[in-house]
């Protein structure tokens, strides 16, 4: 009985803190002296069908329709659900409806969601919404989306409400993670950086929102304090590699205009864009202007280091002496489902087939993207620098987990390539969640 007692104690004791923690945060920040907006920007008159333009462009440069939008409901409605391990959360309508949009917000309101995660009513919101990469949009640049966001279509629709998961439905918890996680502030250009630069550093860091998929997460959402390291997204089976490391994405070896390249059409000489980030270029990223996607480009190669070490080991869960075989299997497997597109040494057709030799995609630490493509299949995005994007087919039903697994072992250890091996429980992680 006793013990009974302590072991339920021990196990809740961190909620109990929590909870104190959270009042106390609570009675302080209300209390807080309203800090004035250090960030008074005189816009100056602005011309209203030029403020929507620029709004239009802003909102493409933030995706806010890729979130914001159901399959089969008119833009920006809202309704999409987004499933994260919190529990599903429901975009809002942020058409300038009255009753089930935001017809009755004003240019603060809007800024104080956007710039601070919270609505209208002050209710706090949940970084599900990435104000947290938000928070660096200028003010101009915020009223701006607005005007975009006033001139649409005002649509009536009520979307049901999220299905977040105890205790995380308790809004009043975000002061914590808040006050832990959040820091509330518009970009700060860097002085030593020339204009290009911060220009790239503003969009990747801002409106982009790169950072809310290309990091790891700890267990309360919150991306850990380096930022775009790379890191499993949060609800989809997904590896958002390193933008940082040689190893992964890090363009520390590729061209401004290689780089450039890539996010504006989805395929490059060696490299192409799948799934979630497929997403980001054909509903986002292939409009923007050239200018901003060399920026873009430009910020990006500035932050690829240059390390060595950290090359991924032979996985020792396999027998050496199973080793050869496996490896041959899957290369004889290679040659009769794969070689006629990606070729007989994994050299692929420059901006049709990737090259598989050499690919940071197929030999980085995390094998999950490169399994997830053999079973699914995919397309690069469709856009106006690629309309016609040649596709794979999904493996799924022809192989077993095994034979998968020996494939992607192959193709991560021949012609030169270095990777650990996959196993077929690996292979089974992989399914599920395909967003
Ligand atoms: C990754 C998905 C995602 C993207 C991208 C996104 N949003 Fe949202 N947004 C959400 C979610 C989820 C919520 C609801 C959060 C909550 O319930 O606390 C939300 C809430 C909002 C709200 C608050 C509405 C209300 O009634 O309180 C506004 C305003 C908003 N988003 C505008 C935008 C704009 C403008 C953009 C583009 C710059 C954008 N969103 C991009 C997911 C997204
Ligand atoms: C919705 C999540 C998501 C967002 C937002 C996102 N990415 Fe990605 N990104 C991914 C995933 C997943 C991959 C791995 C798949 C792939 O390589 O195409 C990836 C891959 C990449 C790659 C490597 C491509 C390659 O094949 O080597 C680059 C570069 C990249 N992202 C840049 C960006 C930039 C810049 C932004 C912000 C404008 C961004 N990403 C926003 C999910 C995301
Ligand atoms: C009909 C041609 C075709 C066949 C056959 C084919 N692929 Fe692909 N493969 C592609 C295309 C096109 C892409 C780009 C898909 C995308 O971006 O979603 C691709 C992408 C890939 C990628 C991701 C590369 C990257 O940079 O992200 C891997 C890994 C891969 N294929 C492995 C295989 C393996 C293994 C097989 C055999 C089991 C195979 N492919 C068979 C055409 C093919």
């Amino acid at each position: 009985m006793k013990r009974l007692i302590i072991t339920s104690v021990t196990r809740d004791w961190p909620f109990v803190i929590l909870f104190f923690i959270g009042i106390l945060l609570i009675l302080l920040l209300a209390t807080k002296p309203v800090i004035a907006d250090t960030l008074t920007e005189e816009p100056g008159p602005v011309d209203p069908e030029l403020q929507r333009e620029r709004g239009a462009y802003l909102a493409r440069a933030g995706n806010c329709m890729g979130c914001h939008t159901a399959k089969g409901s008119p833009p920006f409605a809202g309704g999409r659900r987004l499933s994260t391990s919190f529990g599903i959360f429901v975009t809002p309508n942020i058409t300038p409806d009255k009753r089930t949009g935001i017809g009755d917000w004003d240019e603060d309101d809007f800024w104080q969601a956007l710039h601070e995660g919270k609505s209208r009513d002050g209710r706090l919101l949940y970084p599900a919404f990435p104000y947290t990469e938000y928070t660096k949009v200028t003010r101009q640049d915020a009223d701006a989306i607005f005007a975009y966001l006033r001139s649409l279509q005002p649509i009536s629709q009520l979307n049901p409400p999220s299905d977040i998961h105890f205790p995380y439905d308790f809004r009043p918890l975000l002061y914590i993670w808040r006050a832990l996680y959040f820091k509330e502030g518009v970009y700060e250009p860097d002085r030593s950086k020339d204009e290009e630069w911060n220009r790239g550093a503003y969009l990747v860091q801002g409106l982009g929102h790169c950072n809310a998929c290309h990091t790891s997460r700890n267990l309360l959402g919150a991306s850990r304090d380096e930022t775009l390291t790379g890191g499993q997204i949060m609800g989809a089976n997904w590896y958002a590699p390193s933008l940082t490391s040689r190893l992964e994405a890090g363009s520390h070896d590729w061209s401004i205009e290689e780089i450039a390249e890539l996010l504006a059409t989805g395929i490059s000489k060696s490299a192409v864009l799948s799934g979630p980030m497929g997403t980001v270029t054909r509903q986002s990223l292939q409009y923007l202007s050239q200018q901003d996607i060399r920026a873009m480009a430009v910020y990006l190669k500035s932050l690829a280091k240059n390390e060595t070490s950290g090359m991924s080991t032979i996985n020792t869960q396999i027998a050496p002496e199973d080793l050869r075989m496996y490896l041959q299997k899957g290369g004889k497997l290679y040659e009769r489902h794969c070689q006629d597109c990606h070729g007989a040494s994994g050299e692929g057709v420059a901006n049709i087939y990737p090259a598989l030799a050499g690919n940071r995609n197929v030999t980085m630490s995390s094998p999950l993207n490169t399994i997830r493509i053999v079973l699914n299949g995919g397309y690069p995005p469709a856009t106006t620098g690629n309309p016609r994007p040649y596709g794979m087919p999904p493996f799924q039903q022809i192989f077993r987990d095994g034979e998968i697994a020996q494939i992607v072992s192959y193709i991560r250890n021949a012609w030169g390539n270095r990777g650990s091996l996959v196993t077929p429980i690996d292979v089974d992680r992989s399914k599920g969640d395909s967003h």
